[in-house]
């Protein structure tokens, strides 16, 4: 379905270009839950970027459905790096601008974000303003507003990477619900070894910058991933074998 060829990314500076990325070529299947695990600057948010239009690559090409992106799509959600929420529109009204920037139905929209609040525990915070919230609060609010749509594919930039680690643990269990439900093409970014395999099809290591395609691996481990998944020998392999990519690349040492 998402289908990148040949990518390289360069970003003009003053001291010359900074090459971002390098001949990246990666295809992602409908209904696909792929991770893209890396160092922090290999190129990660740009590949997102490039996915959807947003940035346009200074090589090779992407396509969705063979057809190719030269222009910001429509037809996905994007959890930023940051959640981006809007201080002065409470937490629903926040999750109904999806909508309203699609000319959706009102009340088709109310209903579906009353709907993601609910689905990710936050009855009773509707009305509340984004300084209301704990920062594990307002990255559900901006992943419900991703998903209001029902977009076919959903790009996820770190969407846990200011939460605790009882948050995340919490947001991982909640996403894979909401995905279970929507089957969506998703490509989520991390640093985070095992949030990549607990929440992935597959699993894409990218080499520090320039951002290459290092490895990739197929998880396959049964859904739903349960809290205690992490304790399974399976498990413990995977991260085995991701541990051992990130020494082989000198990122993680003894
Ligand atoms: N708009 C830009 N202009 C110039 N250089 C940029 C721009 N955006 C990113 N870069 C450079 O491209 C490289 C990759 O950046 P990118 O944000 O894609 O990395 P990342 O993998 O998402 O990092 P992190 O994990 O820290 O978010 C970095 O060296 C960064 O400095
Ligand atoms: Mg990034």
């Amino acid at each position: 379905m998402l289908k990148f060829e040949n990518i390289s990314m360069e970003y003009p500076s003053a001291s010359g270009g900074i090459l971002a990325l390098k001949d990246i070529n990666l295809e992602i299947a409908k209904g696909e839950f792929v991770s893209i695990l890396g160092p922090s600057g290999c190129g990660k948010s740009t590949l997102l970027f490039i996915a959807t239009g947003l940035t346009r690559p200074t090589q090779g090409k992407v396509s969705i459905d063979g057809k190719e992106v030269n222009k910001p799509i429509h037809e996905v959600g994007f959890v930023f790096q940051d959640h981006l929420l809007l201080e002065w529109r409470s937490a629903i009204e926040n999750i109904a601008l999806q909508g309203e920037l699609r000319d959706m139905d009102k009340k088709q929209c109310l209903q579906r974000s009353q709907e993601l609040v609910e689905l990710v525990g936050l009855n009773g915070f509707e009305d509340k303003y984004p300084y209301e919230l704990s920062g594990g609060m307002q990255q559900r609010i901006s992943i419900c507003r991703a998903l209001l749509h029902y977009p076919e594919i959903i790009m996820m930039d770190e969407p846990f990477g200011a939460l605790d680690a009882l948050t995340r643990e919490q947001m991982r269990i909640d996403l894979e619900k909401l995905w279970l439900n929507l089957k969506s093409t998703v490509m989520l970014v991390t640093h985070d070894i095992s949030e990549a395999i607990l929440l992935s099809d597959r699993v894409i290591v990218v080499s520090p910058r320039p951002g290459t395609i290092h490895s990739e691996i197929g998880i396959d481990l049964p859904r739903p991933r349960r809290l205690h998944i992490a304790e399974s020998a399976e498990f413990l392999d995977y991260k085995k074998q991701l541990t051992t990519i990130f020494m082989d690349m000198g990122i993680l040492r003894e």
